[in-house]
C-alpha cells in the first residue's frame, strides 16, 4: 500500500526521503518519486518500479533543498508507470501531492477541470487534487487545501508543497494513516512511524479530518474547517532495531522466531500471580455487559480473519455463545443482523485495514459494542474501538502475517477465558489448567523452531507441485486455512484447504497420483474421522504430510507418508503450535522458488483501500 514521507528542515532533503521511503517498503508498492523545492522552484522526479530505479535517476540528477515530499505507490486508478507515479503537479507545476488513499468523486471533479481548460496527464485520482489545489490558491496554501479537501470524498493522506510558500509543509488526515514527526529545527510527516523513527521518536498522531502546516520551527495543528487543536506528543518507545532483519535473512524468518517472544509478551501482565485468572484491565466493559452479550460477530479480512476463525472455536468451546465470522468487505454491505447483545470483534494486525474499520463502524453504528484485536497503539481500529486488546507482537513488516497472527490468538485465548471465567462457564481450577498450558506455549514453539530443517525439506519438495491441499477438522481446519493462504500468498503455488469431511464432496477429483496433502491431526476426538480421510487422499495417490501431536507418530505412521510432530497441548491451544510448521513450510517453498519472501508479488502489508 501507498507510503508518505515529507520534510522540512536545514539538511538535504533527499537522502531523509528516500531512506524514508525504503523503511515503508514492506507495505508493497510499484512506483516511486520525490518533489523537493530547489532553487529553480518546486521539481519532481519519480518513475516505475522499486526505490532503486528512483535512486538511479536522481544519482546523476539529484534534487537539492531542504524541504521535500516523497511517494510510494500501490496503484489504484491507472497502471504501474511514470506518469502515474507521484507526487502529482497542477499544469503551473507550482503544487505538489503525494496521496495514500482513494478520491471517490475524482471523475466528476475532473471533469469540471477539464472543462475549465486544465489538462491531466495521468490516469489517477491524486493528480485531480494538485488541479483542485490551484484552483483554490489565492495566497495561502493552508486554506487552498482546506478548501480543496471540501469537494473531496474518499479517504486521504495528503502531503502538499507549493513553490509560492516554500517553507511550509501541509498535511492531511482523513481515513488514511498520517503521522507528524516532531524534531529540532526539522519536522517530518509519514504514513507509518518507522520511516522518520531514526529521526525522532515524538509524533503526533493525526485523528480523521485533522490537518497539520509544518515549518521548520513549529507544527501547527488544526482541522480541516480551520479551526487550531491541541495534542499530546505520542513518545514512541520502541526501537527501529526491532524493525530490522537482526540477522535473519528475511523479515518473515526474523517474525515466525520472535514467536516465542510475541506470546509471552502478549500474555504478560494479563494472568494473575497465582496463575489462576486472567487479567484483562485494558477492558472498559463490566462484567454485567459481557454477562449480557449473547452472540458474537468476528470480522476480520485476511490473515487477521483465520485468527478470528479460531477465536470462533476458541469463544464456542469456553463461553458456549454462538458466533459467526464474517469477511470485513462482506459485513458491512450485508446489513448484519446486529443485537443489542451482539459483541463485534474486529481483528487487525495494523488496525488501518480500510474494510475492517469500516465494518467497526458499521457495528457501531448499529448499536453494538466493538471489541478490537490489534498490534498498532494508536490506530485508527484502537482508537475507535469501545474495547481494545493489543497483542504485543512488535512491528510485523513481512507481508505475510507470522507472528501477529499467532498473537492474536494467544488474545483470543485469553479473551475467551476471561469471559469463561467472567459468567461461570469454566470453573477456577479449569481456567488454571488453561493458562498453565498457555505458558508453555513459547517454550514449546522454540522446541519447534529447532526443527525447521525438517520442514525446509518437505517444503523443497512440493514446490515442485502446482496444487497442493491442507485439510483438517475443527480448529484444525481454521489452521489449514492460514496454511493454505501462507503459502499462495507468498510461494504462488495454488493451494486449497479444506473441511476434511467435505473432500469428499467434489475436490476429491483434483488428488492424483503424488498431489501433496498437508493433514492436520491435532484433534484427539476427531482423530478416527481424519484417518479415514486420509485414507481417501491416499487412495487417489495423495502424498500425505501428517502434522500430529507427539507420542502419535507410531499409531499414524501407517497412514501418511511424512509426519511431523507438535508438542502436547491442550486441544483447544493446537493452532498456537501447529501453525508454525505451515508457517516454515511456505517461507522455504517460497525460497526454494526463488520469490521475494517478504515483499510477495501483488500484495500490500497494509491495505487501506476497499
Ligand atoms: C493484507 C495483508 C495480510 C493481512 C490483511 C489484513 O492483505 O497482506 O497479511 O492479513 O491485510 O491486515 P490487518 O492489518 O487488518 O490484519
Amino acid at each position: 500500500m501507498c507510503g508518505i514521507v515529507g520534510y522540512i528542515g536545514y539538511r538535504e532533503s533527499q537522502p531523509i526521503l528516500i531512506e524514508g521511503l525504503k523503511k515503508l517498503e514492506y507495505r508493497g508498492y510499484d512506483s516511486a518519486g520525490i518533489a523537493v523545492q530547489t532553487e529553480q522552484g518546486l521539481e519532481v522526479t519519480k518513475t516505475v518500479g522499486r526505490l532503486a530505479n528512483l535512486e538511479s535517476r536522481l544519482s546523476g540528477d539529484p534534487l537539492r533543498g531542504t524541504v521535500g515530499i516523497g511517494h510510494t505507490r500501490w496503484a489504484t486508478h491507472g497502471k504501474p508507470s511514470d506518469v502515474n507515479s507521484h507526487p502529482h503537479t497542477d499544469n503551473s507545476l507550482k503544487f505538489s501531492v503525494v496521496h495514500n488513499g482513494i478520491i471517490e468523486n475524482y471523475l466528476e471533479l475532473k471533469e469540471e477541470l477539464v472543462q475549465a481548460g486544465h489538462r491531466f496527464l495521468s490516469e489517477t485520482d491524486t493528480e485531480v487534487i494538485s488541479h483542485l489545489i490551484s484552483v483554490e490558491y489565492d495566497g495561502d496554501i493552508v486554506k487552498a487545501v482546506q478548501r480543496a479537501v471540501k469537494k473531496m470524498r474518499g479517504a486521504f493522506a495528503l502531503g502538499v508543497l507549493t513553490e509560492y510558500e516554500p517553507d511550509r509543509l501541509v498535511a492531511v488526515r482523513y481515513a488514511s494513516p498520517l503521522i507528524i514527526g516532531v524534531g529540532d529545527g526539522e519536522k517530518y510527516i509519514a504514513s507509518d512511524i518507522p520511516a522518520i523513527l531514526e529521526h525522532t521518536r515524538d509524533i503526533y498522531i493525526l485523528n480523521d479530518g485533522e490537518m497539520a502546516v509544518l515549518t521548520r520551527d513549529a507544527v501547527e495543528l488544526l482541522t480541516i474547517e480551520g479551526n487550531f487543536i491541541s495534542k499530546e506528543i505520542f513518545h514512541v518507545d520502541w526501537d527501529l532495531m526491532t524493525a530490522e532483519k537482526a540477522g535473519f535473512d528475511h523479515f518473515m524468518l526474523k517474525e515466525i522466531h520472535e514467536q516465542p517472544k510475541a506470546y509471552r509478551d502478549t500474555m504478560l501482565g494479563r494472568i494473575s500471580d497465582d496463575g489462576r485468572s486472567v487479567e484483562l484491565s485494558e477492558l472498559k466493559m463490566t462484567a454485567e455487559q459481557l454477562k449480557g452479550i449473547n452472540r458474537v460477530h468476528i470480522v476480520a479480512c485476511g490473515t487477521a480473519l483465520h485468527a478470528g476463525l479460531v477465536g470462533k472455536n476458541v469463544i464456542e468451546s469456553l463461553v458456549r455463545v454462538p458466533v459467526e465470522t464474517d469477511v470485513a468487505s462482506e459485513y458491512r454491505y450485508r446489513s448484519p443482523i446486529i443485537t443489542p447483545d451482539t459483541l463485534v470483534i474486529v481483528v487487525s494486525q495494523s488496525g488501518e485495514t480500510a474494510d475492517t474499520l469500516a465494518a467497526l463502524r458499521e457495528a457501531q453504528r448499529c448499536g453494538a459494542r466493538v471489541l478490537a484485536i490489534t498490534n498498532v497503539v494508536g490506530s485508527s481500529v484502537a482508537r475507535e474501538a469501545d474495547d481494545v486488546i493489543i497483542t504485543l507482537a512488535g512491528p510485523e513488516i513481512a507481508v505475510a502475517s507470522t507472528k501477529a497472527y499467532s498473537s492474536q490468538l494467544i488474545a483470543f485465548f485469553l479473551f475467551g477465558l476471561y469471559w469463561a471465567q467472567t459468567v461461570g462457564t469454566r470453573d477456577e481450577a479449569a481456567v488454571a489448567q488453561v493458562l498453565a498450558a498457555m505458558q508453555s506455549l513459547p517454550e514449546q514453539v522454540e522446541k519447534l523452531l529447532a526443527q525447521a530443517e525438517v520442514i525446509k525439506e518437505v517444503a523443497e519438495s512440493i514446490s515442485h507441485h502446482s496444487s497442493l491441499f491442507f485439510i483438517g477438522r475443527g480448529v484444525d481446519y481454521a489452521v489449514a486455512m492460514e496454511g493454505s493462504l501462507k503459502l499462495k500468498e507468498i510461494s504462488y503455488i495454488h493451494s486449497e484447504a479444506y473441511a476434511a469431511g467435505e473432500l469428499k464432496h467434489g475436490t476429491l477429483a483434483l488428488i492424483e497420483e503424488g498431489t501433496p496433502v498437508i493433514a492436520l491431526l491435532t484433534q484427539e476426538d476427531l482423530y478416527e474421522k481424519m484417518l479415514s480421510n486420509i485414507k481417501e487422499t491416499k487412495a487417489r495417490g495423495a502424498h500425505v504430510l501428517g502434522i500430529v501431536n507427539e507420542g502419535q507418530e507410531q499409531e499414524v505412521a501407517k497412514s501418511v507418508d511424512r509426519q511431523f510432530a507438535i508438542p502436547r497441548t491442550l486441544p483447544l491451544l493446537t493452532p498456537a503450535l501447529s501453525v508454525i510448521p505451515l508457517q516454515l513450510l511456505s517461507y522455504y517453498a517460497s525460497l526454494a522458488l526463488g520469490h521475494d519472501v517478504d515483499k510477495p508479488r501483488n500484495l500490500a502489508k497494509s491495505v487501506t483501500v476497499e
